[in-house]
């Protein structure tokens, strides 16, 4: 017979610490997390950007050092993104990066490596403009990025991720780069407020010549959340191997409904405004930083994210423990 309400004391599991830690149905380890890391060519100096705390743009002496700190934190899954000083469609700077990289640190990190035109073109947009400057070539975009997902992947990245959003790259991509090479798609990537700091700090905000003066025409709409499915099923159709879901936090029903809908692994990407919002709030004392991070990670695996990519990845084993 089912008990009375009244007898049903829920506050009976959260007595004590050593009860919490038994029925804990979310568990994360430092092992889940990704690590961004910035290349810049032509810096002297490592630099600060603007809201990432703990997150420079790395000259390619400080980024080696970097990896080594991480790796002394227990963290070893890096997420590359190289900027050029050269605004044209070249990628020796980041590949040179790639191999300088493995090199040094060779199967003790996994790397994987952004692959996207917005920080190697003067308009700052995720493809190739028309002639008019009002259009992303979609076709020629494609075939562009799977010249540098192939001279990535040659360089040796364990992963390539494309972010830029055009259709059909997933496939393209996967019959350019070698078949030992993971192949993790930015599936759900939703026009968001929330690249900010990023953009500072990858040089890849909208600019110049172009008419375009946003993504609206490429990442998702966040009112649209078929086109993320459609998006996800399609990546998952072409030979992705790994989905992601990006921003993480405004986007968690996202993730809980595609993840339990397409069985890959799915990455979730807290992004550079997401996590810059937290920091300056901890900064200006109104609230715990370590705390705030952590509950948001927990909803990430709560909603089905196998692995987090965050600009805070590298305090995640002193933290969890
Ligand atoms: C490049 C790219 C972006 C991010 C990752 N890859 C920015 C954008 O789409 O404008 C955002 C990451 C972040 O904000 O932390 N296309």
């Amino acid at each position: 017979m089912a008990k009375s309400t009244a007898e049903i004391t829920l506050r009976r599991l959260r007595q004590d610490g050593h009860i919490r830690d038994l029925v804990r149905e979310v568990r994360l380890s430092h092992k889940q997390f990704i690590q961004p890391l910035f290349a810049v060519e032509g810096i002297k100096k490592r630099e600060e950007i603007p809201g990432l705390s703990h997150t420079f743009r790395d000259t390619p002496d400080t980024l080696l050092k970097q990896i080594e700190s991480d790796l002394k934190k227990g963290i070893s899954k890096f997420l590359l993104f190289g900027v050029s000083a050269k605004k044209q469609l070249k990628y020796d700077f980041t590949a040179n990066q790639i191999a300088a990289i493995k090199k040094r640190f060779g199967s003790d990190i996994w790397l994987a490596v952004d692959v996207c035109l917005c920080s190697s073109t003067t308009h700052g947009q995720c493809g190739i403009l028309n002639p008019e400057g009002d259009h992303i070539e979609n076709n020629a975009t494609v075939s562009e990025l799977a010249v540098q997902a192939q001279a990535f992947a040659e360089a040796g990245a364990d992963c390539v991720a494309p972010s830029d959003m055009m259709d059909g790259r997933i496939a393209t991509i996967r019959a350019a780069i070698p078949s030992r090479t993971v192949l993790m798609s930015y599936a759900a990537k939703f026009h968001s407020g929330f690249y900010g700091p990023f953009r500072v700090a990858a040089d890849s905000a909208p600019k110049g010549k172009s008419k375009l003066t946003d993504r609206a025409t490429y990442q998702i709409d966040p009112t649209h959340p078929t086109d993320a499915l459609r998006s996800a099923e399609r990546d998952a159709a072409e030979g992705a191997d790994i989905l992601m879901v990006k921003p993480g936090l405004p986007y968690l029903d996202i993730l809980k409904e595609l993840s339990q809908q397409i069985p890959l692994p799915w990455a979730v990407y807290q992004v550079s405004g997401e996590y810059a919002a937290i920091e300056l709030m901890a900064r200006e004392g109104l609230m715990d930083r370590k705390r705030a991070h952590l509950e948001c990670w927990q909803a990430f695996v709560r909603a089905g994210a196998s692995m987090i990519i965050s600009y805070g990845a590298r305090d995640a084993k002193e933290w969890i423990g």
